[in-house]
């Protein structure tokens, strides 16, 4: 048991985020849960805290924005709250083809998908070192892996963040402060309906529960693990898209997700 320890949860309100916040409540951690939509995260903070005699704050923020990370380190200030596990997660999905998405719903993706964990991490992790111990979970993709037409932008900035934090849990190694990253494949989330792709029956065929993909990402960061891909068939993917050429990867991943469109 993680007793009077704050875990920080971006996008606790639905789908693997909350499965995180439930796992990491079960250990004995406090939480501070944040995303937009302020009346679910109070209601999973009042259960929470019910069940697992936590203490749950909820934050409600639009982690898009360009001063999203200031606006949240300043409200940590504000009620003193010192974060021990920081968990990466909000995000959004946007399947269009690359020239007819939005501008600004693309810079708004890549800001929360990689520029604001970036920043928030890069604030945390001093106070982290500080203390002697820490435990950083940035929620990436098997998209990581794979240049995927349809979500040309999802995809790079899944890349990066990957990247960015695979190179961090090399640095901070003896430190006691560690980065792990997970990478899901498909999991039942809202995640589909928002970003207004509809899979086909491979993918709903491999779909994991949004529970197994976070008990797989907490136990990778309890470990201090690099990197962590919940599932065979994700892990296979994963593996045969670094190995294969581009120029087979990139068609067979549009033939893999026009699926039912
Ligand atoms: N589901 C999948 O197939 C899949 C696969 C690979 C990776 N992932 C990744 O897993 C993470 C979680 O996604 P999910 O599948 O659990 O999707 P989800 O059910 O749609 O949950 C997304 C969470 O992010 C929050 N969020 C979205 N936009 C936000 C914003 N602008 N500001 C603050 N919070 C925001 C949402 O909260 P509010 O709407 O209340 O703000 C919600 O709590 C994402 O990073 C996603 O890219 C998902």
């Amino acid at each position: 048991m993680r007793k009077n320890e704050m875990a920080l949860v971006t996008g606790a309100s639905a789908g693997i985020g909350e499965d995180i916040a439930r796992d990491l409540a079960r250990r004995g951690f406090n939480l501070y849960l944040v995303a937009r939509r302020g009346d679910r995260l109070q209601a999973l903070a009042d259960e929470l805290t019910r069940e697992h005699q936590i203490q749950a704050l909820v934050h409600t923020q639009d982690l898009s924005t360009p001063g999203a990370c200031d606006e949240l380190l300043a409200a940590l200030e504000e009620e003193r709250v010192s974060v021990d596990v920081l968990v990466n997660n909000a995000g959004f999905g946007s399947f269009c083809p690359t020239m007819e998405a939005d501008p600004e719903r693309e810079r708004a993706m890549v800001r929360i998908l990689f520029q604001f964990p970036v920043d928030l991490t890069r604030a945390l992790v001093p106070g982290m070192l500080e203390r002697g111990h820490g435990q950083i979970l940035q929620v990436a993709s098997t998209a990581s892996f794979q240049p995927s037409p349809g979500y040309g932008m999802y995809a790079a900035s899944k890349a990066a963040i990957l990247s960015w934090s695979n190179v961090l849990h090399f640095e901070l190694r003896g430190t006691g402060v560690t980065c792990t990253t997970l990478c899901p494949g498909p999991t039942a989330t809202e995640f589909g309906e928002i970003s207004g792709h509809i899979s086909n029956r491979l993918q709903d065929a491999t779909k994991m529960s949004s529970e197994a993909v976070a008990r797989t990402g907490v136990q990778a960061m309890l470990q201090g693990r690099a990197t962590v891909i919940p599932g065979f068939a994700n892990k296979l993917g994963a593996l045969l898209s670094t190995r294969m050429p581009r120029w087979v990867v990139v068609p067979l991943v549009a033939r893999v997700l026009r699926g039912s469109q």
